[in-house]
């Protein structure tokens, strides 16, 4: 068994600038993950640590998933490395078809990059270059959503709407809208999935529409249900709207997918799940049950058609990473839908769905639970903000639940929750009595 003690001895933690955490804070007192199986973490003590978040919304398919393992190892022994740019590999076009076979609609085509973030940049600038081939190059504006979290690139960071993530960086992106959030508790606190009120939210982007004029809007990109910001589940109807308003001004709808692709609503896609096809998804996190990084872009036809121009020697379109379909990342995407087929994992998210909702909604009681959330295997439970300390009551929340030997995600005063979905009746129900503990805890 690993043990990450002789690390702590040997090595210091200072170096490390870690992403996304409060350096100082962690290196007093870190915590240390060394190893992963199925639902379970190990930690450097020893201590099992049931994954309430499917590591980062990502290992979906559970943790070291040996047929995942071995298509990597098999891999990097046979291909290493294989060029993109006017070069090819067969792994390749595999992902690519087995991934356009489970989309809907016309996204019958996939590019690749290695993250979210590079997966939403990509997606803003196809969106961008697709308007400028069909000769409306006015269209450059992007309209995200207040509390979107798209990632970290500079358009990701521009779309997105946490202001956190904004304001160290400046002006960023000019040509940026953004619609309203839709969270508002005194409308649909504790809903069962769907909250029935904020359809009309989408409205909204018809007055951004007049303020703009539609003819220099690019995109919208929009979490079919926003995850970073505490699993904000969409009003029944508003993506629908949303959907409708874009065709109606020739203005391209993408869904950032990164966290609710390969099943997390219990179908493969959000798309599938809502039954609205965006004209592009953007897709990361459990593509290779993060073994391996990898992101993808699925654009609809006619997009790629667009660009399907000119003298065919020439260039189509000028972006693409180095680690565009890596053949490690790409062994690890096929290897993963294997493991999705063979454990019917799709089938099994939709099934344990409402199990989830039940065992979620049961934490409602303490004053300082404010709201509880659902969608498919997501869930959020929001609780008061402390006088003067927003974020540190939900942060305890998450302490205690480490040191109870589960892992949950915090952001702000809300504890999300998204266990991988092999997960059991048995690990939900634990999973929701650790978290009840927690919260009666702290409260
Ligand atoms: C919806 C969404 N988009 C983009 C990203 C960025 O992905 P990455 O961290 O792989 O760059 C994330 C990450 O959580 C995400 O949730």
């Amino acid at each position: 068994m690993p043990d990450g003690t002789q690390n702590r001895q040997t090595n210091t933690l200072e170096p490390f600038w870690m992403p996304f955490t409060a350096n100082r804070q962690f290196k007093a007192a870190p915590r240390m993950l060394v190893s992963a199986k199925d639902m379970h973490y190990t930690d450097d003590q020893g201590r099992q640590i049931l994954d309430g978040t499917a590591g980062m919304w990502c290992s979906n398919a559970g943790h070291g998933r040996a047929r995942i393992t071995e298509a990597i190892k098999t891999s990097a022994e046979t291909l290493d490395f294989a060029p993109t740019f006017q070069w090819g590999h067969p792994t390749a076009f595999d992902l690519s078809s087995r991934l356009t076979s489970l989309f809907s609609g016309d996204l019958d085509y996939v590019f690749f990059g290695n993250s979210g973030s590079e997966a939403v940049d990509t997606a803003l600038k196809i969106a961008l270059g697709y308007h400028q081939a069909r000769g409306d190059g006015r269209r450059t504006r992007l309209i995200g959503r207040e509390r979107g979290y798209h990632g970290v690139g500079i358009g990701g960071t521009s779309v997105g709407g946490i202001s956190n993530n904004r304001k160290q960086f400046g002006t960023l992106l000019p040509a940026v809208d953004h619609l309203p959030h839709t969270h508002n508790l005194a409308e649909m606190a504790f809903s069962h999935g769907q909250p029935a009120w904020g359809a009309h939210l989408a409205d909204d982007l018809e007055r951004i529409i007049a303020l703009h004029d539609a003819s220099t809007i690019a995109a919208v990109i929009v979490e079919p249900v926003a995850g970073s910001t505490g699993v904000l589940v969409p009003p029944k109807g508003y993506l629908e709207k949303l959907r409708s308003i874009c065709d109606t001004h020739g203005i391209l709808l993408i869904f950032d997918e990164v966290i609710t692709g390969f099943g997390r609503l219990g179908d493969p896609f959000a798309a599938d799940y809502f039954g609205v096809v965006p004209d592009m998804m953007t897709l990361a996190k459990g593509l290779t049950n993060a073994t391996v990084p990898m992101s993808a872009i699925a654009a609809r036809a006619p997009i790629y058609d667009a660009f399907m121009q000119g003298p065919p020697n020439m260039i189509e379109l000028f972006h693409g990473y180095t680690y565009s379909a890596h053949p490690l990342a790409c062994a690890a995407g096929l290897a993963t839908l294997d493991v999705f087929a063979e454990d019917d994992l799709f089938a099994r998210g939709k099934a344990l769905s409402p199990k989830w909702e039940a065992a979620l909604h049961g934490l409602k009681g303490p004053p300082n639970v404010i709201d509880i959330r659902n969608l498919g295997m997501m869930g959020a439970v929001e609780v008061s903000a402390r006088d003067g300390a927003p974020t540190a009551q939900a942060f305890d929340i998450y302490l205690k639940c480490y040191e109870k030997g589960l892992l949950v995600r915090q952001t702000g005063d809300i504890i999300a929750l998204s266990p991988p979905l092999i997960v059991t009746e048995e690990q939900i129900d634990e999973m929701i009595s650790i978290l009840g503990e927690a919260i009666l805890e702290t409260d």
